[in-house]
């Protein structure tokens, strides 16, 4: 199945850019000064106008780009650096690679750090990278926001294409970060109106990305303690995308029974999540390294389905979403 979005297909380009320490580190930097960028306006550049372009050194240019002409983003000729057809590729994705490779340093960092803690204990609490998520702290908690979203970006499209929304007009999100996959269902669907729920400084941002949008009457931000505070009821559909993983079994519980209660009788809960990775498979645990942290906290389906038949949910129906590995479960009240 492609994304219905075209010009989001074919997004998995980035991660062949990213295989390596030595790939990301690279790329890091080349996009860090600005290098990346400028072939997104054009396709070749003398290697000195870059280095007066950029106001930096000439041989440690020279040399970046050299690694990266290893890597195929570049070819070397005449003293010229042009862009490879890959390279012009991966450009339609430039937000994805570059807040994939902002992430990919820190993983690389916790990984040489913990000395594979997070191997051995697969716990991410001996990660560094879960500062990362407190969502109180600026200006960390902007940037993991902008991360989380250009994700979704790439992995809302399969789950449009998947599901037909158009019976479920009243929308809840619970987790809904900075309304990616809200804004992409509300384009989708231009009767549906989404409540998002989220903590208030992720919901501000939000706020303030989804204000751009002409889809911004469609979506409300409800900044809430998702396990605490009152949430609305009688909603069509509750969605939980990508946040179960996150919590232990008696937080699960917790989410599900709340998600049960603002469903009008017959709603659905939709829970999207990364499936259990194989961890005797070299390609799985190779392309998902970027969720190394988390690998011992994704789920099969049936393990939600078994908490969501413990709570009085029906009627189960699941689809995997082969081209990026995640699930969608549905349930009825
Ligand atoms: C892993 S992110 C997933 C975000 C979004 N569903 C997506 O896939 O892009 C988990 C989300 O849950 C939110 N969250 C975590 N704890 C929360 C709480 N107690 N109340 C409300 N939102 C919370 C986070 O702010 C974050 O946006």
């Amino acid at each position: 199945m492609a994304p219905s979005d075209n010009s989001l297909s074919g997004h998995k380009i980035v991660d062949e850019f990213l295989k390596s320490p030595l790939q990301v580190f690279s790329m890091g930097a080349a996009i860090e000064i600005g290098l990346i960028r400028l072939y997104l306006d054009a396709d070749s550049y003398s290697l000195d106008g870059l280095s007066e372009r950029l106001d930096i050194d000439g041989k440690g240019l020279r040399d970046l780009v050299e690694i990266l002409s290893a890597y195929d983003m570049f070819a070397i000729r005449n003293g010229k650096s042009i862009a490879t057809s890959r390279c012009k590729e991966v450009l339609k994705f430039y937000d994805l690679l570059k807040w994939k490779v902002w992430y990919m340093h820190h993983i690389y960092a916790d990984m040489m750090n913990a000395k594979g803690l997070i191997l051995s204990d697969f716990d991410i609490r001996e990660s560094k990278i879960i500062d990362l998520w407190d969502y109180s702290k600026e200006p960390s908690s902007l940037e993991w926001v902008t991360f989380m979203r250009t994700l979704t970006k790439y992995d809302a499209p399969y789950l449009i294409d998947a599901v037909d929304f158009s019976q479920y007009k009243d929308i809840l999100e619970i987790g809904g970060n900075a309304g990616e996959l809200a804004l992409q269902i509300a384009r989708e669907y231009p009767d549906s109106r989404i409540t998002i729920v989220d903590m208030d400084t992720v919901c501000k941002v939000g706020e303030r990305y989804i204000s751009s949008f002409p889809q911004k009457n469609q979506i409300t931000f409800q900044g809430k303690d998702m396990f605490n505070d009152e949430l609305d009821g009688k909603k069509d559909i509750v969605i939980l995308k990508s946040v179960l993983h996150d919590h232990s079994e008696s937080k699960v519980r917790v989410l599900l029974k709340r998600s049960y209660d603002c469903l009008k009788k017959g709603g659905k809960i939709l829970i999207y999540e990364l499936e259990k990775i194989n961890l005797t498979d070299r390609t799985a645990i190779e392309d998902n390294l970027m969720y190394i942290t988390f690998w011992g906290c994704f789920k099969v389906p049936g393990y939600y389905q078994g908490l969501l038949e413990e709570i009085g949910f029906q009627d189960f129906r699941t689809q995997k979403i082969e081209e990026n590995g995640f699930f969608i479960l549905t349930a009825r009240r």
